[in-house]
């Protein structure tokens, strides 16, 4: 006998499917059982496109009765937005047993979408995986909530903790680099200082395809972002800057969109550290939609991303070599962090020969 908490997570595993299309929308998942046998399953996959739980009962082949229940992985909207309010869709259906996991944070329906469907006659009960709900879609969450993105940030690692190597391109395995790809492929946006830039000249694209993820969903690029505060960087030089993907320049001098490069210049104010990075987070936020940001900061740009509190998550690729003294040294300046903050060691996997270790950053 299978159990409720074995059908919600099966579709929160479904909703995970949706992890490299559906931004800026929440990944959901839809399961619909009778009598313990699976019916219908579905995913949202693409903001526009029907929601998960439309597709669930739109795929099943059997008249609703009274024996079947639907597991969704979030509370079913009840606003009309790009498509229809799907509260409305469950109730025509005449499905009267509802389990859903968390509520949609999004103000539009928090509590709404719920409290209709019951002055309907289904029985919803509300709570059923909420952690693992949660989890899956903490961008989303961050988004609306906090009016910022979920913030990873990834640096590859010497044994004596450089970031270069004058000797070498890379410091990380081949496969890390796949791995840091995974992780820019489910990015809305990827972040970088200036100096990554006039240093590296790196493409920040995700150079994998569709098999490498084991998906039939198109794989994007992330929005591309770079802090350039005075505009220095020449964007006929660079790869970062080519390419039809949106491009965004926040700087301290000008706003402008160039439509025919696709890039925006955003300017925003200094502080002591340079751009005021809350203040990108914001706009990241609301007005590009961006759930996930993932940054690959230099020693500069992580020194200031600690002493402002901008991570959520921290991933550390640690490769088996020393450069010595001519590599840039990661955050040189610990003695003058806030050792206040709580931050959990949250996976350790060994990647070929490199380790890579997760830091979560706890705040309130
Ligand atoms: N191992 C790794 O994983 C990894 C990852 C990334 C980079 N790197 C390496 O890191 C090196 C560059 O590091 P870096 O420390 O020199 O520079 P960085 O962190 O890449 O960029 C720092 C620059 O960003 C701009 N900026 C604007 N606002 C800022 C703010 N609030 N806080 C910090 N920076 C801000 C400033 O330039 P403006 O004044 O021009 O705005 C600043 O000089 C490169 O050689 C690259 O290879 C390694």
């Amino acid at each position: 006998m299978k159990s409720e908490i074995f059908f919600m997570e099966k579709a929160i595993d479904l909703a995970k499917l949706g992890k490299f299309s559906v931004t800026p929308n929440p990944m959901v998942g839809c399961i619909i059982t009778e009598k313990n046998k699976i019916l219908s399953e579905a995913y949202h996959n693409k903001a526009g496109c029907d929601h998960a739980e439309v597709i669930a009962l739109k795929k099943l082949k059997r008249k609703v009765n009274k024996n079947m229940s639907m597991y969704v992985t979030l509370e079913p909207c009840c606003h009309t937005g790009k498509t229809g309010p799907c509260s409305d869709f469950i109730i025509d259906s005449g499905i009267k047993n509802i389990f859903v996991a968390m509520l949609d944070p999004n103000p539009k329906v928090k509590g709404k979408g719920i409290k209709k469907l019951r002055l309907n006659g289904i029985n919803v009960q509300v709570g059923l995986c909420r952690d693992k709900a949660k989890e899956i879609n903490k961008g989303f969450i961050s988004r609306l909530t906090k009016k910022r993105p979920y913030v990873i940030a990834k640096q590859a690692l010497s044994i004596d903790n450089k970031i270069t190597n004058p000797r070498s391109k890379w410091l990380s395995s081949a496969n890390s680099r796949k791995d840091v790809h995974f992780l820019r492929a489910i990015s809305c946006a990827i972040l970088v200082g200036s100096n990554t830039i006039h240093e590296d000249n790196p493409a920040l694209n995700v150079r994998l395809n569709k098999k490498d993820f084991l998906t039939t969903d198109k794989i994007r690029n992330p929005v591309r972002i770079v802090l350039d505060s005075e505009l220095n960087l020449n964007i006929d030089k660079y790869k970062f800057f080519r390419g039809k993907e949106k491009k965004i320049i926040f700087n301290n001098i000008l706003d402008k969109k160039d439509m025919s490069k696709n890039i925006d210049y955003v300017k925003v104010k200094k502080d002591s550290l340079g751009l005021n990075l809350n203040l990108i987070l914001s706009i990241l936020a609301e007005k590009y939609d961006i759930n996930y940001l993932m940054i690959e900061p230099g020693t500069k740009l992580l020194k200031s991303l600690i002493k402002k509190d901008i991570l959520d998550e921290l991933i550390i690729y640690k490769c088996p070599l020393i450069v010595g003294k001519s590599g840039l040294t990661s955050l040189s300046v610990e003695k003058k962090i806030n050792g206040k903050k709580s931050i959990l060691l949250e996976s350790v996997k060994k990647i070929s020969n490199d380790v890579r270790i997760t830091y979560k950053f706890l705040r309130e």
